[in-house]
């Protein structure tokens, strides 16, 4: 068989794509599957059917992390990897993360209807809570499997309710019994929406990240002294709220002030008591601060850190500061991302190489295997929001490219 001459099933792929779509569709065209919710139990509860049908050997570790694996000729060797995430953000898109997964699906029904024999196992994965909005941090299934963070630390997070991350992962019974531990692995390779506006812009078809940028996440919890909005005269109120109001404009300002190339956002915020007549008194807020420079960002939270501190005295709000996450800058393996490369050319898809502002399990994959990434364009570069959305040629095209850089992968001695 000329291996060359295959192409995945784009119509299969759609499919796949739109059934997942359904379990926990919003009103608005999107997705919420959160992390170890029901949708996120339906979902896959699919994903593990689909698997089977093609013969694959499913487990699923502590992290529930879900492996489907096709043996290869040469089982010793290090497999091929490829996979992203079910998860989703509230009132998230169709394709962040699910693409990859079922990108890599697709990838291998197309080698398992051809009946090619690969040298090495080609393994297909969905990694748990890549997206870290229910559960801080992000990445955390692939994060564990790497051995950069701790299991016992991560199943002690909590929701917004005050569950916790390990009694939810039992009661969707995915708390697997296989440790959640690195193997050798030759490749992973990670295909995924751009989330940005650069390759429509460019009018580009396949996105090749060079890597990922930094992601620092903060978390600020601060006092005022709740009152009476009416008697309470203006001079002398310590409101949280406020003072939340001045160190957000902060962040916002904070790439301006520091140049380079970064970002900084607040998107997460809860007030207390949240009510129209009482000064706040208990405020939280989430700072993400990301670059491809880790000093330049790490400088900007010092500097954004004397700030607050700053306000908060300012303002008579006692303050607390939580460093909750850092994953450096991840470049990525040049081997792989010149084959992405070479291969979006060879199938004739146009291509450009870029940078990836959005994290992604390929971030902390690469720092124990080589990695790469493949991005396809999104419409408008709008993203984790229900309207996000890629031309389905573009999801199969981006889906020829991963299945060709794992054939490639997976043929190596
Ligand atoms: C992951 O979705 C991120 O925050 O980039
Ligand atoms: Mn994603
Ligand atoms: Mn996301």
């Amino acid at each position: 068989m000329d291996l060359k001459k295959l192409r995945v099933n784009g119509k299969r792929l759609r499919n796949s794509l739109e059934e997942m779509a359904k379990i926990g569709a919003t009103p608005g065209g999107g997705v919420q599957r959160l992390t170890l919710s029901a949708e996120d139990k339906k979902a896959r509860g699919l994903f593990v059917n689909w698997l089977k049908e093609i013969d694959l050997a499913c487990t699923v570790d502590e992290m529930g992390n879900i492996f489907g694996k096709r043996s290869g000729k040469n089982n010793h060797l290090p497999p091929v990897m490829s996979g992203s995430h079910i998860d989703s953000q509230p009132k998230g898109g169709r394709f962040d993360g699910i693409l990859g997964v079922m990108g890599a699906l697709e990838a291998l029904r197309i080698i398992h209807d051809s009946g090619v024999e690969t040298e090495r196992p080609i393994i297909t994965v969905d990694w748990t809570n890549e997206e870290g909005s229910r559960f801080a941090p992000a990445m955390v299934g692939s994060g564990v499997w790497a051995g950069k963070l701790e299991r016992d630390w991560v199943y002690a997070r909590t929701d917004i309710d005050g569950r916790t991350f390990g009694e939810e992962l039992k009661t969707i019974g995915y708390m697997g019994k296989t440790s959640a531990e690195s193997w050798p692995v030759h490749a992973y390779y990670e295909y995924h929406i751009e989330q940005g506006p650069i390759l429509e812009k460019l009018g580009k078809t396949i996105g090749i990240p060079k890597g990922i940028v930094c992601l620092h996440w903060y978390d600020v919890y601060l006092e005022g002294t709740a009152n009476q909005v009416g008697p309470t005269p203006m001079e002398g109120r310590n409101d949280a709220l406020c003072a939340a109001a001045d160190m957000i404009l902060k962040v916002n300002a904070l790439p301006t002030k520091m140049g380079g190339n970064m970002v900084a956002t607040v998107g997460e915020i809860q007030n207390e008591p949240n009510s129209r007549n009482i000064i706040p008194d208990k405020v939280h807020f989430t700072v993400d601060i990301r670059s491809w420079d880790d000093d330049l960002a790490l400088r900007a939270w010092d500097e954004l850190k004397r700030d607050f501190l700053s306000i908060a005295k300012t303002r008579g709000c006692p303050i607390r500061i939580e460093e909750t996450w850092r994953v450096g800058h991840a470049p990525f393996e040049e081997k792989l991302v010149r084959r992405i490369h070479d291969v979006a050319q060879e199938l004739g898809y146009s291509n450009h190489v870029m940078v990836s502002g959005a994290g992604h399990d390929a971030s902390y994959m690469s720092q124990v295997a080589p990695t790469a990434m493949i991005f396809v364009p999104s419409i408008g570069g709008r993203s984790h929001v229900e309207v996000e959305n890629t031309r389905w040629e573009d999801c199969e095209a981006g889906a020829n490219v991963l299945l060709h850089c794992i054939l490639r992968s997976a043929m190596e001695e």
